[in-house]
C-alpha cells in the first residue's frame, strides 16, 4: 500500500511501515520504519528539530532545523550535513547540493533499465531538485505485491555537466538507539561468514572494490537491536540487487544512525552530459520484529517470489553429477563416458562438464576465451557425451567462465586490448578479465555462446569468474575510468539478460571461485549459485548457514564430494555429506568410479530421499536452531509454509564425552498440531517440540542426523 497525505509518504508491506515527509521547505525527512502502523495516525509523526553547534541552512523554516540533525531520506553535500551524503556530483559551480521536494508520481513498477530488479510492483517516485544546481534527483521506493520488502533505487539527471563522485541507491536516518550491526565476511572456501559487532559512533562500512561482490563481503548489512536475537527483536536488513564494487554503511551519529549505500564510490566516478541520466542498482530494505531469523524468511520469500527467475525458481532442480572434483583438467571421452554411466543408473539426471573442454586449456594457464570444442581431447566433440547422457536420460551441462581471457588464448592473440588493464597487468590464477564495459567484447562472447548453445542440446549452464578486476583503465576508457567498474557490471548483466532471454530452457548455474559472487543481482538471471568450492561437511554447513542470513536455500548449490575432501583432507561418512547437501540445491561431484557398492546404493537412497523433501527446500521456511559458530552443533530446520511438514538437519562438530542431556527445541511449528517424528517412531506436539525439545542423539566427531517431520492428521 502507497499512501499519500499531503506530502507524507506511508508505504506499507504486509508488516511494516515506512514514513516520510516533505517538510515546508521542501527538505525530504525519514519519520519512521518498523512494524506496521496505522495510516490515521501518520499525521503524529514528527522529525525532530535540534540545533546545536549544526547549522541552519538558508531555507530553513524553523529556526532549530538543521540538517546535520534532521532525518533525511537521500543526503545532500554542503549545506550543513557533516554527516556522509548520499550523492556528491563536482560541476563548475562546485560540490553543494541542496535538493528539494518537486512532486511525486505513483505507478506500475519503475526499475533501473540494464540492471538486475524487482519483477513486479508499484513504485512510488519522488522528484527532488538541486536549488543550486541543475540536477534533478528522483527517488523510487518499489512495493511488491504481497511481500515485506521495500526496494529502493536512485535516478540522477543532469541539465548541466556534471561528475558523479557518489551516487547511492538509497539512504536513510534511523533514530538513535542501541544497535549491532552484523555483516557476512569471508574469503575463498570460507564465504559469508556471520559477524556481528557493536555500532559505535562513527562509521561502519562495507565494501567490495573488486569489481565483484566479493568472496570477501557480502552485499548485505542487518542493523539489529542491540537486545534482538535469533527469533525476536527488531532487525532491519539492507541487501543490494547488484554484483559488483558495492559499498554498504551504517553512520552512527549524534542524533541518529544514517544507513546508506550502492555502488562503491571508492574509484567510482561518471561523467554526465546535459540531459544525461545516471540509474544506480535497486537495495533491498526490509524489517522484521522477529530477529534474524524472521528477517532471513523475509528476504528467502521476497528473492524467491520476485528476484529469481520464475520459470526456474520452485521447479525440481537437476541433480547433476559435476566432472570438476572427479577429473580436474584430466579426462577425455572414455572416462566421461564412464561417469555418466555410473550416473544414470544412481538417479542424476544432468552431466555437467565442467572447465577444460575447450581451446588448448589443459590446466589453468591458458584458453579463456577460445570457446570451442578441443576435439583432440574429446574425441568426436561434444555430441557423442550428448548422444550418452540422452541415452541413459540425462541432460547435457556445460561450464563456462564468459568474462575471462586468457594471454595463452586465441583471442588474447587476436585482441590483446580486449583485457581490462594496460601492460603490465596483474594476474591472478593466469588469467585477465575482458573488458565487459565494452558492448563489441559482449556482443562477441555472446555469439561464441548462443553458438554452442544453439548447435548442441545443452540444458545447464555454470557460469565462472575466476578473477577480480585490478587494474581500473583501458585503451577505450581513458579519462573516464571511474566509469569501468560499473559499465562492467552492465556488460556482465547485458551478457546474462541476452543469454537467459534467447535461451529459456537453459538452467543456468553462477559460480564465481566458489561463491564469490552470491548476491541478489546474480540471483535474477542464475536461479542457483555455486556455494562455495569448499565441500567439506562440516565446513560447508557454516557457510550454508551464513549464506541463509540473506538468501533463500534453494539458491545455494551444494555438492556431495570424495572423502577426504580435496579442501580440507577431513574424513566423513558419505551419509553426513548428503545431509549437509540436502539443505540447498543437491548435487554430485566425485569419482564415482571409485565407488563401492554400497555407496551407491546409499546414493540412489539419498537422492530418493531428497526428491521427497525438495518441495520444502524450494519453498519452505529456514528456521536456524543450533548455531555452528557458537556451539558444538549444527542443526537447520525447514517447515513447509502451511506447517505439515518439516525437515531437519543437525550436526555434532566434536563428540562430548557425557554430554547426553542437550535438548533441541525446534521451531516454526503449529503449536496444536501432532507432528511424527519419522526416525524417533514418536509423535509430539508441536507446542511440546518447540518447548520441551528433543534430545540431541549422541554423536561422534562429524556426524548428522535427520529427522523428518508430518503433521499426524
Ligand atoms: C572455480 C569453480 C569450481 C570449478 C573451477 C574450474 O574454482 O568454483 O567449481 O568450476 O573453477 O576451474
Amino acid at each position: 500500500m502507497i499512501s499519500v497525505t499531503g506530502r507524507r509518504f506511508h508505504l506499507a508491506g504486509k508488516n511494516f511501515s515506512y514514513v516520510f515527509e516533505a517538510d515546508a521547505a521542501g527538505y525530504l525527512l525519514h519519520l519512521y520504519f518498523g512494524p506496521r502502523i496505522a495510516d490515521e495516525d501518520i499525521s503524529h509523526l514528527a522529525a525532530p528539530s535540534f540545533l546545536s553547534f549544526s547549522p541552519m541552512p538558508p531555507q530553513a523554516t524553523s529556526v532549530d532545523f538543521s540538517l546535520d540533525t534532521a532525518p533525511q531520506e537521500y543526503a545532500t553535500y554542503g549545506q550543513g550535513d557533516f554527516r556522509r551524503p548520499s550523492a556528491i556530483y563536482r560541476r563548475k559551480g562546485g560540490r553543494a547540493s541542496n535538493l528539494r521536494y518537486a512532486g511525486y508520481e505513483i505507478g506500475e513498477n519503475v526499475v533501473p533499465q540494464g540492471l538486475p530488479h524487482v519483477r513486479a510492483g508499484e513504485t512510488l517516485a519522488v522528484k527532488l531538485h538541486d536549488t543550486l544546481a541543475d540536477v534533478a534527483v528522483t527517488l523510487y521506493y518499489t512495493l511488491a505485491p504481497d511481500s515485506d520488502v521495500l526496494v529502493r533505487h536512485m535516478e540522477i539527471e543532469a541539465g548541466e555537466e556534471l561528475t558523479l563522485e557518489r551516487a547511492f541507491s538509497f539512504s536513510l536516518d534511523l533514530p538513535v538507539g542501541e544497535y549491532d550491526v552484523l555483516r557476512l565476511h569471508g574469503r575463498h572456501l570460507a564465504e559469508r561468514i556471520p559477524c556481528r559487532t557493536p555500532l559505535g559512533h562513527g562509521l561502519c562500512r562495507i565494501e567490495s572494490s573488486r569489481g565483484a561482490s566479493s568472496h570477501q563481503m557480502n552485499a548485505f548489512l542487518a542493523v539489529m537491536e542491540h537486545a534482538a536475537g535469533e527469533d525476536h527483536g527488531s532487525v532491519y536488513g539492507f541487501g543490494l540487487i547488484y554484483s559488483g564494487s558495492f559499498a554498504l554503511e551504517a553512520e552512527c551519529g549524534q542524533t541518529d544512525v544514517r544507513v546508506q549505500g550502492g555502488i562503491n564510490d571508492l574509484g567510482f566516478s561518471w561523467e554526465l552530459g546535459r540531459g544525461e541520466k545516471f540509474t544506480a542498482p535497486q537495495a533491498i530494505l526490509a524489517y522484521s520484529s522477529s530477529g534474524m531469523g524472521g528477517l532471513s524468511r523475509v528476504y528467502a520469500d521476497f528473492l524467491r517470489a520476485h528476484i529469481l527467475p520464475p520459470k526456474h525458481v520452485y521447479s525440481p532442480r537437476p541433480i547433476v553429477i559435476n566432472n570438476w572434483e572427479a577429473t580436474y583438467f584430466d579426462f577425455d571421452t572414455p572416462s566421461i563416458l564412464k561417469l555418466i554411466d555410473e550416473a544414470a543408473p544412481l538417479g542424476m539426471d544432468t552431466f555437467v562438464l565442467d572447465d577444460g573442454w575447450f581451446g588448448a586449456r589443459s590446466d589453468d594457464h591458458r584458453a579463456l576465451g577460445d570457446w570451442y570444442v578441443n576435439t583432440q581431447k574429446l574425441a568426436g566433440g561434444l555430441q557423442p557425451i550428448i548422444a550418452h547422457c540422452k541415452e541413459r536420460g540425462m541432460k547435457f551441462g556445460l561450464w563456462f567462465e564468459p568474462e575471462m581471457i586468457s594471454e595463452d588464448s586465441d583471442l588474447f592473440r587476436a585482441h590483446p586490448d580486449w583485457a581490462i588493464g594496460t601492460e603490465p597487468r596483474c594476474k591472478s590464477r593466469d588469467q585477465y578479465v575482458l573488458d565487459f564495459s565494452r558492448p563489441e567484447i559482449v556482443d562477441e562472447i555472446y555469439a561464441r555462446m548462443a553458438a554452442l548453445l544453439t548447435e548442441y542440446d545443452i540444458s545447464y549452464v555454470k557460469w565462472d569468474m575466476n578473477r577480480h578486476i585490478t587494474e581500473f583503465c583501458g585503451e577505450k576508457c581513458r579519462g573516464r575510468e571511474g566509469e569501468l567498474a560499473h559499465r562492467y557490471m552492465l556488460g556482465v548483466y547485458a551478457l546474462a539478460e541476452r543469454l537467459t532471454k534467447n535461451f529459456p530452457d537453459v538452467f543456468f548455474e553462477g559460480c564465481s571461485g566458489g561463491g564469490g559472487r552470491f548476491d541478489a543481482g546474480m540471483l535474477y538471471y542464475f536461479p542457483q549459485v555455486w556455494t562455495s568450492d569448499d565441500t567439506d561437511p562440516f565446513e560447508r554447513a557454516k557457510i550454508q548457514w551464513g549464506t541463509s542470513y540473506a538468501y533463500p536455500m534453494s539458491a545455494m548449490s551444494c555438492h556431495v564430494s570424495a572423502s577426504p575432501n580435496h579442501q580440507t583432507g577431513r574424513k566423513t561418512a558419505l551419509s553426513v555429506r548428503g545431509h549437509i547437501a540436502s539443505l540447498g540445491a543437491t548435487g554430485y561431484e566425485l569419482d564415482l568410479c571409485k565407488l563401492t557398492e554400497e555407496e551407491k546404493e546409499e546414493i540412489k537412497a539419498q537422492i530418493r530421499a531428497y526428491r521427497e523433501t525438495e518441495e520444502l527446500i524450494l519453498r519452505g521456511d529456514l528456521y536456524r536452531l543450533c548455531d555452528p559458530f557458537e556451539t558444538n552443533y549444527f542443526a537447520e530446520l525447514v517447515v513447509s509454509k502451511d506447517k505439515a511438514r518439516a525437515y531437519l538437519v543437525g550436526m555434532t562438530a566434536r563428540f562430548i564425552p557425557s554430554d547426553y542431556n542437550r535438548r533441541l527445541r525446534l521451531k516454526g511449528l503449529d503449536e496444536n498440531k501432532q507432528y511424527h517424528v519419522r526416525e524417533l517412531g514418536i509423535t509430539l506436539h508441536g507446542s511440546t517440540l518447540m518447548h520441551a525439545g528433543l534430545l540431541i542423539p549422541k554423536q561422534h566427531d562429524y556426524e548428522t542426523w535427520v529427522w523428518h517431520l508430518e503433521e499426524v492428521l
